[in-house]
Formats: structure tokens, sequence, C-alpha cells
């Protein structure tokens, strides 16, 4: 049982998955499964991160699930407002449709299509404006963390956004910690490592902000319905940021459950 009092975070992050038929059969058979297994809001809360092209079709489709399930984005431009900018999407469009919160700063976005400080700083701080709630993702790469790194790199991307995160806005972020090695690769941190650097992060959060002890801190990089009971047990460890087993309605439901029973 987690002695923590904040209340934890599912998220399926689907990435550049599935085509139309196959994401309206796993929305079916999870929203079935929250109908036959209920899992409060109050003990679990629950988002859906689908393509840009799915996120108003998904977000229909889940408006008559049994309780709520958020729609998120995987990224906003950091541009704000409207414009000539082919390919974007701001931060206000996605309010005005509808959709409360989103992905910035993942690592495939950092290492493929390069995000970096500034850019993150934009994206951060117009998500932020506009009033969008932001899951932050921050983590090291395989050789940080042999070169015993991972810590500083982790602490420095949270130091990163703070010139541009007013005060009071804290307290619509939440920190998702994904080692890169672990992403897709089957190999999770362990729950003792994972726990060891969330506690890390809480510190350096309670140092930049009021908000520090509250924030929750989610853990992402190969999370499946067999290691959720563990990493779910850890007190800093606030939720799962799903990819791969996001993809299948049964895991991701188990994972719900695994994090919703911490409470
Ligand atoms: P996997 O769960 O597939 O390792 O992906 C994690 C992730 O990147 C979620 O954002």
């Amino acid at each position: 049982m987690s002695a923590s009092t904040i209340t934890p975070w599912v998220i399926g992050n689907w990435k550049m998955n599935p085509v139309q038929a196959q994401a309206q059969q796993l929305l079916n058979e999870f929203k079935q499964l929250l109908q036959d297994h209920g899992i409060a809001e109050e003990k679990c809360h629950l988002g859906i991160a689908p393509t840009m092209l799915a996120l108003s079709t998904v977000q229909a489709q889940l408006s008559d699930a049994v309780r709520p399930v958020y729609s998120v984005a995987q990224d906003v431009s950091r541009i704000a407002g409207t414009g000539a900018y082919t390919g974007e999407v701001s931060a206000e469009l996605l309010l005005d449709a509808g959709i409360g919160y989103v992905l910035i700063g993942h690592s495939e976005r950092r290492e493929i299509f390069a995000d970096n400080r500034d850019s993150l700083n934009a994206k951060v701080q117009n998500a932020l404006n506009a009033g969008l709630k932001v899951i932050y993702c921050v983590g090291e790469s395989l050789e940080q963390r042999e070169a015993g790194q991972a810590e500083a790199v982790v602490l420095q991307q949270i130091c990163d956004i703070a010139g541009v995160v007013a005060a009071e806005q804290w307290a619509n972020i939440i920190v998702a910690y994904e080692p890169i090695w672990a992403i897709g690769t089957g190999k999770t941190a362990s729950p003792e490592d994972a726990q060891a650097m969330h506690a890390k992060i809480r510190e350096g959060l309670k140092q930049i902000t009021s908000y520090g002890a509250s924030m929750a801190i989610l853990y992402g990089g190969s999370v499946k319905a067999e290691n959720a009971v563990e990493l779910a047990a850890c007190p800093d460890i606030n939720g799962a940021l799903v990819g791969g087993a996001s993809l299948n309605a049964q895991s991701f439901h188990q994972i719900a459950l695994a994090f919703a029973n911490t409470q």
C-alpha cells in the first residue's frame, strides 16, 4: 500500500498507433472493462494520448464511458494562437477542441524531432498560459546513466522549465520520469531505482515550488500489468505513462487497477 495521498494518473501514450478500426475496438474494449470492473475517479485518473488526427474522435468515443477518461495531446506547437504555421496545432486550438492535457518533452520528441530547451520552454509556457495541464517528460539516456549523470540530467530538465512556469502554474504540471533506456525495450527500471529517482525529483520540485509535495510524478518505460503492482507500491510513483501496453485494453486496465488499489 502506498503512503501517498496523491491521486495517481495512468495515461496511455499511443504514439503513432493504431489505425482507426483498431483504435475503435481498443476503446470499446476498454470502456467495457471499466463498466465491468469499475475504477473510481478519486482512486485513479485516466488519460489516453492518441495521435493528433484521432484526438477528437477518441474524445467523442470516451464521452459515454462510465467515468472520466481524459484525452491528452502528444505534443503542442511552440507557436501560440493561430496563423500561417503549416502542420502545427497550438495550445489554444487544443483547448478550443476541448482537450485539456498535453504531453511535452517526450524523449522521442527531444531525440527524433529536435525539441530542445528553447522549444520546450515555449511549448510549456504556451500550454500553461492557454489553460492546458502539462505532463512534462524527463529522463536520461543509458549513456548518461552509466556515466553516473542520471540525476543531474533529470533535475536539469526540470530546472529548464522553471523560468517560464509562474508560481501558481506548477499546480497544473504533472512530471513523467521516463528513462530512455527503458522505453519500448522491455527493460523497466527496478522499483528501487525508479523510486530513488522519483524521490530526487520530488526533492528538486519542493525546492522550486510549494506544490512540490503534492505533484504527481509518473513513471514510464516498459510498464506492464506484470510490473505495475510493484511500481505502484512505491511512495513517490504516482502513476504511469504507458506506451506499448496501452495498446491492449486488458493490460492498460490492469495497470490502472494496480495504481487505483494503492488508494
Ligand atoms: P513503453 O511503455 O512502450 O516502454 O513506452 C513508454 C513511453 O514512452 C510512454 O510515453
